[in-house]
């Protein structure tokens, strides 16, 4: 199997082009500037299938050739890209059958992309049919580094409840679980007398009454994937028939809840992302962090491709900020820290037409004389100064855990309280890590973790038992694991685990749960005698082996354990009954938009983004964005920092101490990335080495500018 593209070489940097929307003069123009920036890479023909084949088995390569051949002719480049998520009007037209149908059973119109229903068997034939014609075409061209199959799975089109689907979901159905006693056996269908009498009886989680089976709404989520996961995989296969050029596709992996990137990792060649701030959040460098790392631990470590973000503002957000001076630097450069060996954007010139015209791009409309097209020529000369870079790893002693799975679970109706949600604890947690300058990956609970210090799970309510049995043998090993609460509650079909709470984790933790006392809105409860102060959440935990850290000192469960450790083997595993904030006075910038949707009933689907946007689903108002804002992450010992902090020197983690928590101090390999978010400066001491970016020899220490990224290749093999 291919891995990274061999080329271009060094980091690639480039983005989307679509020159189908510009007359030819303008593509002359397009690859001139290409060069003046330092683009090696570029994305072509994620939206052209119209241009490619105007007709139902009509094709017309001519345009495509000669871009290839212009783009080819200036050393830029291809990553050749199958445009199978923007099918044809006559597509639509000649197939209503595959025309996407929503939960409340809405044919949904066309005039915008991702319309078609993703189990589709006409969608399969003619979009495999389009990629064996650009492969057999395009897959000799000395050009073509990579394919970019499709663009971002389940953007928009996460789940389909037309007749078709639910066709495909019960013979899925049938393959996972053998025959309907089974399925009713695991789904727990004698709960209101549910039961089925055959798959033929079986529906998708259309839109229901407040109620309807959480099993098999998350049994369709899994479906879902798989019905896209599907589609990839005919068309990879497809290409690899006629080149070993590697093959990807473009996650969402903080952006979208709908899909499983566990399930994706392993279908394609490397694993590329699209990662875009969300502009009204407060110090949202963090949560671009926590993407990257997150695509990394996909990837397995290895490099990844940051396939799409933006240089300035988006489209799409209700106020769409500009970015500030400086940032779309600090922002590549953090991908790149994070293990990207790319900084691609979307797009390469902005568009005249369409909903993205108002979209920044690399070449905005205002031309050449802008400040932003100035930032975008520095940055393809700091990225061949970081040429070196590409490969190496970045090694992470830290994991959190992860599942998709637990974060649709999570979020379905009826829960003890609408503030569990998935994403206020895992920001929570690596907020609060982040500020202690560790580097963190993410973990599938079933991951073998034995590489790591210590391993975090914010949110794990769902917990199969195979993978709490995991957590206890990396414990007994000498592990050190941090466990929140309302984790290791039920297993992969919502059934609670037999017992009191927390089934999958009482023997690991020491200690079972008698009630949940979920707070009231806005609800605090004191924690200990050092100023702690829980949010969310309080419960009566019974100690059985572990014990107290920390008692609630009010509250409903005052007098009893909030925080707890158990020697467990060689290891330790602590338990925290409360959300703990990052960070004095500050709750984690969780914006609404990464909310469940509201609550209603249906696993979450699609991406994050604003609802204005049209996309299905209820995906939540960015128009409710960030958190408090403020957090100056001072320290004090009031806070999750502070637990985390007692665990991570117990648990031997390294990490720089007495820095300001506005510097994110990265290593990849030998080489060591400053990125100074704060409006000072800031010298950070045992440095030495050779600035990258500026050639600066540094001797003992570094001081990173307000704003600004230092790059530090050790002298020798230091
Ligand atoms: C996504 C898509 C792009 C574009 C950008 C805009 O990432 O892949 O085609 O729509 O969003 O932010």
């Amino acid at each position: 199997m291919p891995g990274y593209p061999a080329l271009p070489e060094g980091i690639a940097y480039g983005g989307d082009y679509n020159p189908e929307q510009w007359p030819e003069e303008v593509w002359r123009e397009d690859v001139r500037l290409m060069r003046e920036a330092g683009v090696n890479l570029v994305s072509l023909g994620v939206f052209n299938w119209s241009m490619l084949e105007p007709a139902e088995g009509v094709y017309d390569f001519d345009r495509l050739d000669r871009i290839v051949e212009l783009l080819h002719s200036w050393g830029i480049m291809i990553n050749l890209a199958t445009p199978t998520s923007s099918p044809p009007t006559w597509f639509r037209t000649a197939h209503p059958g595959a025309r996407l149908v929503d939960r409340e059973g809405h044919v949904i119109a066309g005039g915008t992309r991702h319309s078609f229903c993703p189990s589709s068997p006409e969608y399969a034939t003619a979009s495999q049919r389009l990629a064996e014609r650009l492969a057999e075409r395009y897959a000799g061209h000395p050009a073509i580094a990579m394919w970019h199959v499709h663009n971002e799975y389940g953007w928009a089109n996460a789940r389909c409840y037309c007749e078709t689907s639910a066709e495909a979901f019960r013979d899925w159905l049938r393959e996972r679980h053998g025959d309907v006693a089974a399925l009713n056996a695991a789904w727990g269908t004698t709960f209101w007398g549910l039961t089925y009498g055959s798959f033929e009886e079986v529906e998708p989680p259309r839109l229901a009454l407040p109620g309807q089976l959480t099993a098999l709404q998350l049994d369709y989520a899994r479906f879902s994937v798989e019905a896209h996961i599907a589609n990839f995989r005919r068309e990879r296969d497809t290409i690899r028939r006629f080149g070993d050029q590697p093959v990807t596709t473009n996650f969402m992996i903080a952006n979208c809840v709908a899909m499983d990137y566990w399930r994706w990792a392993d279908e394609v060649d490397v694993v590329s992302n699209d990662h875009y701030l969300e502009a009204a959040r407060a110090e949202n460098h963090i949560e671009l962090a926590m993407a990257a790392d997150l695509t990394r631990s996909v990837a397995g470590g290895r490099a990844w491709m940051l396939m799409e973000h933006s240089t300035g503002a988006v489209n799409w957000q209700p106020r769409n900020l500009a970015k500030r001076p400086g940032e779309m630097r600090r922002n590549s450069l953090a991908h790149v820290a994070r293990g990207s060996d790319s900084v691609l954007f979307f797009q390469w010139r902005a568009s005249r037409h369409g909903a993205e015209k108002f979209h920044s791009a690399m070449l905005p409309h205002a031309g050449t004389d802008s400040s932003l097209w100035r930032d975008v020529v520095a940055l393809g000369a700091d990225l061949r100064g970081l040429a070196g870079v590409r490969g190496s790893r970045v090694e992470a002693e830290v994991a959190l855990v992860w599942d998709w799975e637990s974060f649709w679970a999570l979020e379905l109706e009826w829960r003890p309280s609408v503030d569990l949600r998935f994403r206020e604890r895992m920001d929570a947690y690596y907020e609060a890590l982040w500020r202690e300058h560790v580097t963190v990956d993410f973990a599938h609970p079933g991951a073998d973790l034995s590489a790591y210090r210590m391993v975090v799970v914010p949110s794990s309510y769902l917990l199969t038992e195979a993978a709490g049995k995991n957590l206890r043998r990396y414990v007994e090993a000498g592990g050190h694991l941090v466990v929140s609460y309302f984790s290791g509650i039920v297993d992969e079909n919502d059934a609670v685990h037999p017992g009191a709470h927390p089934g999958a984790l009482r023997d690991v933790l020491g200690l079972s749960v008698e009630e949940f006392h979920p707070l009231p809105e806005n609800g605090t409860v004191p924690v200990g005698d050092d100023g702690l102060t829980g949010r969310i959440w309080s419960e009566r935990i019974r100690l059985a082996g572990a014990r107290t850290v920390h008692a609630f000192t009010g509250g409903p469960d005052a007098g009893h354990p909030a925080v707890t450790r158990h020697e467990l083997g060689a290891g330790t595993a602590w338990y925290v009954a409360t959300a703990l904030d990052p960070s004095p006075d500050r709750a984690p910038g969780v914006p609404e938009g990464f909310r469940a949707p509201g609550h209603a009933p249906g696993v979450p689907e699609g991406r994050r983004d604003s609802g204005d946007r049209g996309d299905l689903g209820d995906l939540g108002d960015l128009g409710d964005l960030g958190g408090p804002a403020g957090g100056t992450g001072t320290g004090t010992e009031r806070d999750l920092r502070a637990l985390l902090r007692a665990v991570l020197d117990q648990a031997g983690v390294s990490r720089p101490r007495g820095l300001p928590d506005t510097l994110e101090l990265v290593r990849r390999g030998r080489y060591l990335f400053l990125i100074n978010h704060g409006e000072e400066p800031v010298t950070v001491p045992e440095v030495s080495g050779t600035g990258m970016l500026d050639g600066a020899a540094y001797t003992g220490s570094a001081t990173v500018p307000a704003g600004g990224v230092t790059v530090v290749e050790p002298a020798g093999d230091a």
